[in-house]
């Protein structure tokens, strides 16, 4: 079987890593790909318009395409691919709205009964300022988001009403390009997060292992959000009593809204968890594999990736059974200095080949070879996985790696699975 996957992160190397051992795959494309892929992928530069795309798949005879990121989502690339009788990974253009507009997203929880935090929509900001001031007068704190893609960067949990406030101007002025015209805040919920996975063709949805994200910059959860710091699966904050609620409250409805609202889906539905005291809420939804969620999710899928993404393509989820690896994967994100805001690029990487000889899985994402030597290009640069017997073995084995590896300014989150640890005791 021949396959295209579109994307350049962690998390398109991870899902090429699980394609490539995958017995069916004959022959694999990446686009634009990036130095990790290339070492397994054949990668190519297409223009990342729906038509090239399909006109890519129909001349190299591809079996399926797998979107990695939410851009080419949002922009309808899967329904020209299947225009043209493809088989395709994600979900329409239209149901991406899903994680393209948090209007839409809320709107649609709201009318399907997903549970999620209190909010309201605005176009401009003086109403925004007054409904803030209004807020923290009646004691309760808020979230502050501009409406749109923005890298994961367009959400500001607010420290205080001045924060808050400061984080209306600033969505309305701008500073999130088209992603801030309209703004959503939302109540401030309070509790642990959790990555909910689940593979859908709008008939069936079915669970992937569970995951947990590290949004913020630096230990102990503190500092600005990112794209995500380091994950690890499975995540023992999802109690079976928890999956079993977003099971029936989350995922069942979200199943029910798809058909409700005729959105045409046959790809992966992330749900960003909080679990609060009166259970699961809805932080976001996404309409594509977590990053970097996905380097510690896919390592311990033990059934072929090929399968799982095409027969999900095909719309047999019904059909997948999944086994998965019992042990514990944990994923450190390594990224550029100044990451989340502006980087230095162009530093040489070194040690990556004795990390993964000390048994570490080492993705790419913001990388490039530059005279021959593989450079740092972007924010999040790699994602060092390691498994482990249990989290501390795991942590123990994915830090080994990462302390191998280095450029000039390299930062690193030191407590990735830490609270699993302190959850186990
Ligand atoms: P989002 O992109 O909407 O998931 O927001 C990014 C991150 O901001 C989430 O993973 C949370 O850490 C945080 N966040 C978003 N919404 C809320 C909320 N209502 N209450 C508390 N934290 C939130
Ligand atoms: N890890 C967060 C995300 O993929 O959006």
């Amino acid at each position: 079987m021949r396959v295209l996957v579109l994307g350049s992160g962690g998390r398109e190397h991870a899902i090429c890593d699980g394609l490539k051992r995958s017995a069916e795959v004959t022959e694999l494309f990446c686009s634009p790909g990036n130095p990790g892929i290339a070492k397994i992928a054949k990668c190519v530069t297409l223009s990342g318009e729906g038509e090239d795309i399909a006109d890519f798949a129909e001349k190299n005879n591809i079996d399926l395409v797998m979107v990695g990121p939410e851009a080419p989502l949002v922009k309808g690339v899967t329904d020209a691919v299947r225009a043209r009788g493809i088989a395709a990974f994600g979900p329409s253009g239209k149901a991406a709205q899903l994680e393209g507009s948090k209007d839409f997203a809320k709107k649609f929880m709201v009318e399907n009964n997903i549970p999620t935090a209190k909010y309201m929509s605005f176009t401009s900001a003086e109403p925004a300022l007054e409904y803030v001031r209004s807020e923290y007068a009646a004691g309760r704190e808020v979230v502050v988001k501009a409406d749109g893609l923005a890298a994961g960067k367009g959400v500001i949990v607010a420290a205080n009403q001045q924060e808050a406030e400061e984080a209306v101007r600033e969505c309305f002025s701008g500073a999130f390009g088209s992603a801030g015209s309209m703004v959503v805040i939302e109540e401030l919920l309070i509790g642990e997060e959790a990555s909910i996975l689940a593979l859908t063709d709008g008939e069936n949805i079915l669970p992937l292992a569970s995951s947990q994200d590290h949004k913020r910059l630096l230990d102990g959860d503190k500092g600005p959000n990112t794209g995500g710091m380091g994950a690890y699966s499975p995540a023992p904050v999802v109690t079976d009593a928890l999956m079993e609620r977003v099971q029936k409250e989350v995922l069942e409805n979200f199943l029910k809204g798809l058909k409700k609202s005729g959105l045409f889906y046959r790809g992966i539905i992330y749900a960003g968890i909080m679990a609060t005291k009166e259970g699961p809420k809805v932080l976001e939804f996404n309409v594509r594999f977590g990053d970097p969620e996905t380097q510690a999710v896919l390592p311990r899928l033990k059934s072929s990736l090929f399968d799982t993404l095409m027969k999900t393509a095909q719309g047999k989820v019904g059909e997948l059974d999944l086994k998965w690896d019992e042990r514990v994967a944990v994923s450190v994100v390594l990224a550029s200095g100044g990451y989340p805001g502006t980087v230095e690029k162009g530093f040489e990487i070194t040690g990556m080949d004795a990390a993964e000889d000390a048994g570490c899985r080492v993705y790419h994402a913001g990388t490039v070879v530059k005279d021959g030597k593989i450079v740092n290009s972007g924010g999040r640069v790699l994602a060092v996985t390691a498994f482990g017997k249990d989290v501390p073995e795991a942590i123990a084995s994915a830090y080994n790696g990462v302390e191998k590896i280095s450029w000039k300014d390299m930062q690193y989150r030191k407590d990735i699975a830490q609270k699993a640890v302190n959850r186990n005791k």
